[in-house]
């Protein structure tokens, strides 16, 4: 897989992209004429640890079951999306799987991320789950395993990824959900530090203290589920939003995904709509200015919209 590093000047080499066109034009440097197709957006990375790099921007997979998570995935690879987001409770690891598969873009170019569930929880059944969780995918490694909450034998869960990590099944091994507290008391068992913390963050649940804690490094990289909110709280026509993202002859969306991009967030936002999923992807070709940066910031309501979850 590309190297990332840098976000906001990815060079060629650190950059993933997508699609057997622009590999070929890639691959031909100069002799070849630029692809009739524009090649899908190029996407930075992140090192999460040496040689291993993740897409800031992935596929989430939440609610996409059979047919249309097969081929909502397959055409967000084919899109450029690199990196894919599912989990074992979300019950579509198959069609990840399938979906993966159709697109036909070599496994090693992909991001594969999954989440052990609580019932899961400890050093065997841990074990048993990653196992069963690469049958259903049909895949022979992950790129990226979570403990999907903190709930259970946490420190058991973390032993056995550990040793997968170390057994080369995994190449990076991370939570969800975790609050400082929790991130602590893994910490006083671990020998390995996750390298990202998955939790919900959104413009109305800014989650300050874990960028805090982020910057003064004693705190994982942030990775945002529901990044839109899935819509909640009027997100789509939220007025300031929709103000920044007239301005920038933007959709809401992009804003709200540029914003999270400007606060160094893993997004992976989720779309059964195929024009949503394009739209989504193209945040990397303007900015936000640190006003426009503050008034979202002032929209922050500084509690969760998923209370049902916790
Ligand atoms: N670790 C955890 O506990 C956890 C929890 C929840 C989610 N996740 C992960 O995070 C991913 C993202 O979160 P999420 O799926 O809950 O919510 P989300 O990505 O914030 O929102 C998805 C919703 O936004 C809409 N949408 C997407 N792009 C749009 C656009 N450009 N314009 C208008 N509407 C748009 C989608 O509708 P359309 O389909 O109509 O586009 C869908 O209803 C999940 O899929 C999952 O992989 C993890």
């Amino acid at each position: 897989m590309s190297g990332g590093g840098d976000r906001r000047a990815p060079d060629r080499r650190r950059v993933l992209r997508g699609g057997a066109l622009a590999a070929a034009w890639l691959a031909g440097g100069r002799a070849l004429a630029a692809p009739a197709v524009a090649a899908p957006p190029a996407v930075p990375s992140v090192m999460l640890s040496p040689g291993v790099a993740m897409p800031m921007l992935g596929f989430g997979t939440y609610s996409l079951r059979g047919a249309l998570c097969e081929e909502s995935v397959a055409d967000a690879i084919t899109a450029g999306y690199r990196l894919i987001d599912t989990a074992f409770v979300y019950g579509n690891e198959e069609a990840v799987g399938a979906g993966i598969r159709k697109a036909g873009v070599p496994r090693q170019s992909l991001f594969v991320t999954s989440k052990i569930w609580v019932d899961d929880s400890g050093y065997a059944p841990a074990k048993r789950a990653f196992q069963a969780t690469l049958d259903r995918l049909g895949l022979d490694y992950l790129d990226l395993y979570l403990i999907h909450r903190p709930r259970g034998d946490v420190a058991g869960s973390w032993r056995a990824m550990e040793e997968l990590h170390e057994a080369g099944r995994i190449r990076a091994i991370g939570v969800s959900n975790f609050d400082a507290a929790q991130r602590a008391a893994l910490a006083a068992t671990a020998r390995i530090a996750p390298v990202l913390n998955q939790i919900e963050t959104h413009p109305y649940f800014q989650e300050d203290a874990a960028f805090a804690a982020r910057a003064a490094g004693t705190g994982p990289r942030i990775e945002a589920w529901a990044p839109l909110a899935e819509g909640r709280n009027g997100l789509f026509t939220d007025p300031v939003l929709a103000a920044i993202a007239t301005a920038h002859k933007r959709s809401v969306a992009q804003i709200v995904l540029r914003w999270h991009h400007q606060r160094d967030t893993i997004v992976i936002p989720r779309s059964s709509n195929p024009a949503h999923r394009r739209e989504n992807l193209r945040i990397f070709d303007f900015a936000l200015s640190d006003e426009e940066m503050r008034r979202i910031a002032a929209r922050n309501l500084g509690r969760s919209l998923f209370p049902e979850w916790t």
